[in-house]
């Protein structure tokens, strides 16, 4: 077995033997999400990202390294608090082993949440967006030979990555989500006013510095994915935006409410084991 490959199962098993029987849904918290999300669950266990041996820990405000198991919506969740993210240092293959030993666990899809900035004046921030696609702008592939498991290459292919079926059962409960592209940049430096505007004429209706390792990762796995972002301001240059974590942030707060609601849709939307 691979060194990557026993980091993987040690880590599944040490969820196994913490946590028990592996939830129907695990959803991977982006910046600010936590606060209201951990809200939502009832009978709630919670353990440290740190007390699990493998799972990195994050090195950013508002993403605080925690694991909670609990009922959303009558179903079995996880919510993982502890996103890392490329522009850490970290390389992909840690970026996503959580998702890979989630699945080896036994979860049976995964929900990601980001904060992301809008590109269009009409995803004012406070928005919910869920991904219809991705334009990876640069975002290192966890499926390079050195990234994966095992070592071998693995050609995916990434149509209809972000499960259809599951993002129009949240939208029939949740009108008020919208679709959109996430362009995804490595950061973490927000991007400049060209930069937004060149996304904006390629087609992206949102721009993040997160997902797309993890929503790859778990293709190449099987798992079932969906992403949500919430917009949290506007693209640098947008109505003379100048993007700033301390906005990112306070944004997430501001809305944290509905997002919970449309968080729990979501998790209620999940497929069917
Ligand atoms: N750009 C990139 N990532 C982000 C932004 C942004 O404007 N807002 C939140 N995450």
């Amino acid at each position: 077995m691979s060194a990557e490959q026993s980091k993987i199962t040690g880590l599944a098993a040490a969820l196994a033997e913490t946590l028990g029987d592996a939830p129907e849904v695990a959803v991977v918290l982006g910046s600010g999400w936590k606060q209201q999300a951990a809200g939502l669950l009832s009978e709630p266990q919670a353990v440290a990202c740190s007390d699990l041996p493998g799972w990195p820990t994050p090195r950013v405000a508002g993403h605080s390294g925690e694991l909670i198991l609990g009922t959303v919506a009558g179903r079995r969740a996880l919510l993982c608090g502890g996103r890392i993210h490329s522009y850490e240092g970290y390389p992909a293959a840690d970026l996503v082993r959580g998702v890979r030993a989630l699945a080896e666990w036994g979860t049976s899809s995964l929900l990601l949440l980001n904060a992301a900035g809008s590109l269009r004046e009409d995803l004012p921030p406070g928005s919910l967006v869920a991904l219809r696609d991705h334009i990876n702008f640069g975002i290192p592939s966890p499926l390079r030979a050195d990234q994966t498991a095992d070592g071998s290459v693995e050609f995916v292919d990434l149509v209809d990555l972000y499960e259809p079926a599951w993002r129009e059962a949240l939208r029939a409960t949740c009108p008020d989500v919208e679709e959109g592209v996430y362009a995804g940049l490595p950061g973490p430096n927000y991007e400049t006013p060209s930069e937004i505007a060149m996304l904006s004429r390629l087609g992206a209706d949102l721009v993040g510095m997160s997902t797309i390792p993890e929503a790859i990762a778990a293709r190449a796995v099987g798992l079932p994915v969906m992403a949500m972002s919430m917009a949290t301001n506007l693209g640098a240059g947008l109505e003379g935006s100048r993007p700033s974590h301390g906005e990112v942030l306070d944004t997430a707060a501001e809305y944290g409410g509905r997002a919970a609601e449309v968080l729990a849709a979501a998790v209620a939307a999940a497929p069917q084991r």
